[in-house]
C-alpha cells in the first residue's frame, strides 16, 4: 500500500493557483526544517505562542521531528493538526495549519496557524494560503468557524487576517519572553470569508471518514 492510502491526512492536495498545499510528512523535514533556520521571523521579534524557533539552532531540526511526529501520534477526531506544507512550483515555502482542539464532528471549530520564511514573506503567499485552508475547512471539512490569534503587534498576521475577513473576538493576556503581550483572538465565519483563487481538493473523503465526518459538505470542491 502506499503511505497516502494508509495515512488519509497524507492523500488530501489543495490547490490554489500556483500554490499547492499537503499536510507535512517526513520527507518535507530537510526542506521544512532549512526554511526556519533560514529564518521566519526576525530574531528580535517572537511571533508565535510557544516560542518553538527560540530553541538553539543545533536542537531545531530534531525539535521539529518530533513535533510532526506527536501530531501524528496524537491525531483523533477529537483532537487533530494538519500542517499544510505550501509549495509554488515543487519549492517548499512555509506552513499553513489547521488545528482542532475539541472534538470538530460536534463543535465544527477549527483554528488557523502559519509562518513562511521569510523570504517569502510580502507577496501575498500568506493571504492566498489563508483563504485556501478556510476554504477548505468551510467547504470540504464543514467548519462552523475559522478562529485564530495574533499578538497585537503582529501587523502582518493581523493584516492577512482581517483582508480573509476575520473579525476581533476578544483578547488574551499572554508571556512572552518575560513580558505582558496581547493576543487578539479572531473569529470567521463563512459568509465573511473573502474569497482568493477557487480551491481544487483530492483526496479528501479517506480524511472525513476518519474524523467521523460526512461527506455532504461542500462536496463541489472536493472530487475525491
Ligand atoms: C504572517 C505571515 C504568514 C504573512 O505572510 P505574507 O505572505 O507576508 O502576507 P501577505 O503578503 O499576504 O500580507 C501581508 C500584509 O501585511 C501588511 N504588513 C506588512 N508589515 C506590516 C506591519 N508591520 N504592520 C501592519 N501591516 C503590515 C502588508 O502590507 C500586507 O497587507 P496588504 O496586502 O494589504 O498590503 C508572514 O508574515 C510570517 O510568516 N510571519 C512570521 C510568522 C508569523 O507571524 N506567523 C503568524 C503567527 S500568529
Amino acid at each position: 500500500m502506499d503511505i497516502t492510502e494508509i495515512w488519509p491526512p497524507y492523500g488530501v492536495t489543495i490547490t490554489a493557483g500556483d500554490l499547492e498545499l499537503k499536510v507535512a510528512r517526513e520527507g518535507d523535514i530537510g526542506e521544512l526544517v532549512d526554511l526556519v533556520l533560514d529564518g521566519i521571523h526576525a530574531p528580535e521579534f517572537m511571533p508565535f505562542l510557544f516560542p518553538w524557533t527560540d530553541a538553539p539552532r543545533e536542537e531545531i531540526p530534531g525539535n521539529y521531528v518530533q513535533y510532526l511526529a506527536r501530531i501524528v501520534a496524537g491525531f483523533s477526531p477529537n483532537s487533530f493538526s494538519l500542517p499544510f506544507v505550501v509549495r509554488r512550483h515543487g519549492e517548499a515555502l512555509g506552513i499553513q495549519g489547521l488545528e482542532a482542539s475539541s472534538n470538530f464532528a460536534i463543535t465544527h471549530t477549527i483554528e488557523t496557524g502559519s509562518w513562511l520564511a521569510r523570504r517569502f514573506h510580502g507577496q501575498g503567499i500568506g493571504t492566498r494560503m489563508r483563504q485556501a485552508v478556510c476554504a477548505f475547512a468551510f467547504d470540504v471539512l464543514g467548519a462552523a468557524e475559522v478562529t485564530s490569534g495574533a499578538f497585537l503587534d503582529n501587523g502582518p498576521s493581523q493584516a492577512v487576517s482581517r483582508k480573509v475577513g476575520y473579525r476581533p473576538n476578544g483578547f488574551r493576556r499572554l508571556e512572552r519572553r518575560g513580558q505582558l503581550a496581547q493576543e487578539q483572538l479572531l473569529v470567521l465565519n463563512e459568509p465573511d470569508l473573502v474569497r482568493g483563487e477557487p480551491i481544487r481538493v483530492t483526496g479528501a473523503d479517506p480524511l472525513l471518514a476518519q474524523l467521523g465526518l460526512t461527506t455532504d459538505a461542500g462536496t463541489a470542491a472536493n472530487d475525491g
